[in-house]
């Protein structure tokens, strides 16, 4: 049965009620919904890559909602339910964060910087600090202090895993979920549709900037950083 339907994917109940599966759409939507595409084997894409993603990140000691790939589109993952967060972090300056202060692309931080966004579309995703979320019962001082660490861990191991591949990883959002026991994971999807990723050597954006500023074929792009993981 199917119990959500976002821009790019679409969660359906199982028959374990523990577990719910992912498909992944084909659309690709920006600018709060503005802009929008189909975009043929984007979703297998995404799938793909979210899949060796979260795989590493098992390995790395990383709890996420993930229990196995079923088919081309959908994945089969632990039952949680999303805190209506955005996690971002970024590591070179780039897209909302130039917009909203100023700041020219492409300059390398010192540190990474970690962000939160309200997950409501209906608000544009506003940015929020810890006492907003706090103080709209969005999270706990504990679960944000987790967060906060824990996004910068996955940042850590995901910078490494991409540089391997001579990608930068430029920024991400993550969204994480309360499981049965209370107990938070990584959870949605990491791909090029919530990651920046740009090639070392040339700065060619492989990730869905492409889509957003018209800056290549998307697919073409995604292939790449499939092809990279996979050598
Ligand atoms: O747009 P902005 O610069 O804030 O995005 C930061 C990072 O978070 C980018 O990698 C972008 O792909 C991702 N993001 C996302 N979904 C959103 C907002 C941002 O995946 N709703």
């Amino acid at each position: 049965m199917l119990l959500y339907e976002g821009k790019a994917k679409q969660v359906y109940s199982t028959e374990n009620e523990n577990e719910f599966i992912v498909y992944f759409k084909d659309d690709a939507t920006a600018f709060n919904g503005e802009k929008k595409a189909q975009i043929s084997s984007k979703g297998i894409l995404n799938n793909k890559i979210s899949t060796i993603i979260f795989e590493m990140l098992h390995k790395e000691q990383i709890e996420t909602h993930f229990v196995k790939n079923i088919s081309e589109r959908e994945m089969l993952v632990k039952k949680v339910e999303i805190l209506p967060l955005e996690v971002i972090v970024r590591n070179i300056t780039a897209g909302s964060f130039c917009k909203r202060y100023g700041v020219e692309e492409g300059i390398v931080l010192d540190e990474p910087i970690f962000e939160l966004s309200y997950k409501n579309d209906a608000y544009g995703d506003p940015m929020l600090n810890d006492d907003h979320a706090v103080a709209m019962k969005l999270a706990t001082r504990e679960e944000l202090q987790f967060l906060r660490n824990e996004a910068l861990k996955i940042n850590e191991i995901m910078k490494e895993f991409f540089l391997k591949m001579n990608l930068k990883l430029v920024d991400f959002k993550l969204e994480f979920g309360k499981d049965s026991k209370g107990n938070i994971i990584l959870a949605d999807e990491v791909s090029p549709d919530t990651c920046r990723l740009w090639d070392v050597d040339t700065n060619e954006k492989l990730d869905k900037d492409r889509f957003r500023r018209d800056l290549g074929d998307l697919v073409q792009g995604y292939e790449e950083v499939l092809a990279r993981m996979s050598n």
